[in-house]
């Protein structure tokens, strides 16, 4: 067959990559939603937010985005280490802090009232305060709020950590210290305390027959996240947010639509949850499918004439 038609199909696959990469180019690929979800590696949900008005009211201003994510508290900001949103707890990092490998001056531990109540540390991170003096309120007065725990004495932290045997030296003898739980040093500074140094540690329940070399230095804090309907907002395509002024809740829908409780069909940042991604990305699937048996019957259609 001589046909002047065996020309076309070219163009008519050109047609259609243009067609398909007009379909691709409506796919977004940055966010609609005004709310960032990560921070360098670690995802940012609810209820937190980096931008003011995303997250819960609760948590404003807890966090800050500079390369790292950064939890601040009165006493500092401490590198966030890992969020778990299924077990809620996050797990920061006081580089001031000593532990066992390296001996720094003290600072206290301090968080906001609010802090302490939505955001504490963890039942399993353990503080031990360390080189006490014989007058400190732990070795007197309140003696039961140290412990022992899975095992472990404080004492085993003079005799192993090469940070901490300095302490032993100078004396030549162990100095007293403690364990103990956030809560003793939320109410009494370290200067009340009387002790010079403090490590914290956490996942303390299994640390049965694990030496302190091997032990997690850090604290890990245990958060609630606020019951309020935040679960409707994300599943019509929202981020969870609050009014900057009167802290009241929205969803925010894309950087122009906000709402009280959810997004009305088609505004929501389409990249805020998988789930409400799928039937776009089906329609356009449709669209470049359809546009494919148009070229096709087209071409067909062209050869038989
Ligand atoms: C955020 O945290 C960093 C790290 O410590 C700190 O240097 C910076 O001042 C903080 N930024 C703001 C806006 O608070
Ligand atoms: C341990 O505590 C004593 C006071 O109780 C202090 O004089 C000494 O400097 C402390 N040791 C270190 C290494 O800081
Ligand atoms: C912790 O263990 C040490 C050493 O085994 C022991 O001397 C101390 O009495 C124990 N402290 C508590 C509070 O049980
Ligand atoms: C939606 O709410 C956010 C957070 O309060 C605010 O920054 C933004 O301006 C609001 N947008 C509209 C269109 O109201």
């Amino acid at each position: 067959m001589q046909q002047p038609q065996l020309l076309k199909p070219p163009s008519i696959f050109k047609h259609f990559v243009i067609l398909i990469t007009l379909q691709l180019q409506e796919i977004p690929i940055v966010s609609l939603s005004p709310c960032r979800s990560f921070c360098g590696s670690v995802p940012i949900n609810y209820p937190f937010g980096l931008d003011d008005g995303c997250g819960a009211p609760q948590f404003r201003h807890m966090f800050n985005c500079t390369n790292d994510l950064f939890f601040q508290t009165p006493s500092g900001a401490y590198k966030v280490q890992s969020i778990d949103y299924d077990k809620k707890s996050m797990v920061i990092y006081d580089p001031a802090m000593s532990t066992c490998s390296i001996l720094q001056p003290h600072h206290d531990f301090i968080m906001t009232d609010v802090q302490s109540a939505i955001i504490p540390p963890s039942q399993d991170t353990v503080f031990a305060l360390l080189n006490c003096s014989i007058d400190s309120p732990v070795l007197n007065h309140y003696k039961y709020l140290c412990f022992n725990f899975s095992g472990h004495s404080c004492n085993e932290l003079y005799g192993s950590c090469n940070a901490f045997r300095v302490f032993h030296l100078l004396t030549n003898s162990s100095p007293p210290c403690c364990f103990t739980s956030y809560n003793t040093v939320k109410f009494m500074s370290m200067n009340i305390l009387d002790c010079t140094h403090y490590t914290s540690l956490f996942n303390t329940d299994g640390l049965r027959g694990v030496g302190p070399l091997d032990w997690i230095y850090g604290i890990k804090l245990s958060f609630s996240v606020p019951d309020t309907g935040c679960e409707k907002c994300r599943k019509s395509g929202g981020a969870c947010g609050f009014d900057t002024d009167t802290e009241g809740l929205l969803c925010l829908c894309s950087s122009t639509t906000n709402s009280t409780l959810e997004c009305a069909a088609g505004t929501g940042s389409m990249m805020a949850s998988g789930q409400s991604n799928a039937p776009r990305i089906f329609y356009q699937l449709a669209m470049i499918l359809g546009s494919f048996v148009y070229m096709v019957m087209k071409f067909i259609s062209e050869f038989e004439l």
